[in-house]
This record gives structure tokens, sequence and C-alpha cells, in this order.
């Protein structure tokens, strides 16, 4: 199993995600960030298809959009033409010094190799007083849970090694030299579906998520089997999701 899935792979159909849940708390904590520093400059991380750029972009003199993946960048040219793509890695971003005012990145940190690197990089390119914003949730918080991580074997030990949890996070940003650390709950996403009503749940399908599109086609089967057998033997097991999405802001 690789520890991250080939995105170009999945870009075509990635945001049918956001029918599905559009996360209204991270869309509100994102322009409510944007009207109150009046960023000009505004980099997103691991921008994918730019879902969230597009959201803020009329609000921001310049929007860039970076992703290691051409096949995502691809699919986020087709929303705004007043966005610049970037095809570069988090780890070294490619721009000058103190050329940015605000840096985020959603649902990106786990696939991150270096997060030190990362960090770093991220403090270099902000202006003095810029803002660096990590949006993301850590599976293994006390209290969440993912019925994906019981039936596909192996998914939970692997997001167990990609995410860092927010504590980590504190302690690089502090290393970083990052000030004024907040940490706060954006939303916390939660379903839960009895027996067969599962298989109308989106994120059973193979390309809707990094964790499912990182099997192979026997272990994903396999994990099919598993629901089916488990909705055989018990037609009312509630399968739950229980996911809370954090953001952790720092000052440069
Ligand atoms: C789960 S997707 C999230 C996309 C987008 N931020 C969103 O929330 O819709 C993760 C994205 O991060 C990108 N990515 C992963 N590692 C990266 C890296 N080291 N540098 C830049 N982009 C990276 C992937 O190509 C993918 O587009």
């Amino acid at each position: 199993m690789n520890n991250n899935p080939d995105y170009s792979n999945i870009s075509p159909t990635y945001n049918k995600r956001y029918q599905v849940n559009p996360l209204f708390g991270i869309q509100k904590y994102l322009i409510d960030l944007v009207v109150k520093e009046n960023p000009q400059t505004v980099l997103e991380v691991g921008c994918g298809t730019a879902y969230w750029i597009s959201i803020i972009e009329k609000l921001i003199k310049h929007s860039i959009g970076l992703d290691l993946s051409t096949g995502m960048l691809k699919e986020g040219k087709k929303s705004s033409k007043n966005i610049s793509f970037v095809n570069g890695n988090a780890e070294c971003i490619p721009f000058h010094n103190k050329s940015c005012d605000l840096i985020y990145c959603v649902n990106m940190i786990h696939q991150v190799g270096d997060k030190t690197r990362y960090i770093t990089s991220a403090f270099e390119k902000l202006k003095t007083d810029g803002i660096f914003v990590i949006i993301g949730t850590d599976p293994m918080e006390k209290n969440d849970e993912w019925f994906i991580h019981k039936f596909f074997d192996g998914t939970y030990e692997l997001d167990k090694k990609r995410f860092p949890s927010w504590n980590y996070l504190i302690d690089q940003f502090n290393t970083a030299c990052f000030s004024e650390l907040d940490l706060q709950t954006l939303e916390i996403i939660e379903s839960r579906q009895v027996g067969k009503e599962i298989f109308d749940n989106y994120f059973i399908q193979k390309d809707s998520g990094s964790q499912l599109a990182m099997l192979d086609d026997y272990e994903y089967h396999k994990g099919i089997n598993k629901i089916e057998q488990c909705v055989k033997n018990n037609p009312r097991y509630e399968f739950a999701t229980k996911i809370t999405m954090k953001a952790l802001s720092g000052r440069k």
C-alpha cells in the first residue's frame, strides 16, 4: 500500500464529496479570516481542485493555488480565471521569501512527508504579520470514529502514521517561531447509517477519498464483503462517522 494516492487518478470525480457535504464551517472560517485580515496575496498549499480558494478569491487581489498533482490542477483551472496555479511541493514552496500575506491548507497536512520543512517553508514565504493556517482532522482524536477504519484493513494503521496530532503541530508552529497560536473547532461531520443504508454512503466508493483509493482492488472488495456480511448478520448495525474539523493558525 502506498502512503498517498495518485490524485491525478481521482481528480475528475474529487469534487463530488462537496455535493455530499459542502463543509460550511470551513467556508465560514476562511471567509471570516479573509474579511478580518484583508490579505493581498493568498496561497493555498495542496489546493487540489481549487474548491476552497475559489470560494474566497473574489475577496483577494492575488490568489494562488499550489499542488503536487497536475491532474488536480487541471480540474482547478476550470474553476476560475483569476487564480494562478503552480505545480510544486509544499516542502519547498517555490516563491520569494516574504511574498504572501496568508498561507493555508485544507485536508492535506497528512500527505506531506516532511511536515517540519513545510511549516518552515511557509514561515519563510510569509510577510511579517502574515498568517499560516492548517485546517484538517486528527482521526485518532478521542470520540472521533469512522466506520471505514473498522471495515477496510490497514486504513486505520496507515492514517495513524499519516495524520499528525494537533499537539504535534502546535510544537512545530512554536519551533518555527509562529506566535498568537489559535486552535479552534470549525465543524463536526457526523452521520449514522443503519444496515443497508450504508450502501448509499458516498464514502464507500473507491475513489471517494485517499484511504480507499490507496487500497488495491482485492483489499477494497474484502472491505466491502465485510460490510455486506455485517449487514446480513445484523440488519440494524449502525455505521458511524464522527470527524472533527479544526483549524490551527499562527502569525509570523
Ligand atoms: C485530500 S486533497 C485536498 C485538496 C484540497 N485542499 C481540498 O480540500 O479539496 C490533498 C491535496 O494535497 C496535494 N498534495 C499532497 N502532498 C503535497 C505536497 N507535498 N505538496 C503540494 N501538494 C500536495 C494532493 O495532490 C491533493 O491535491
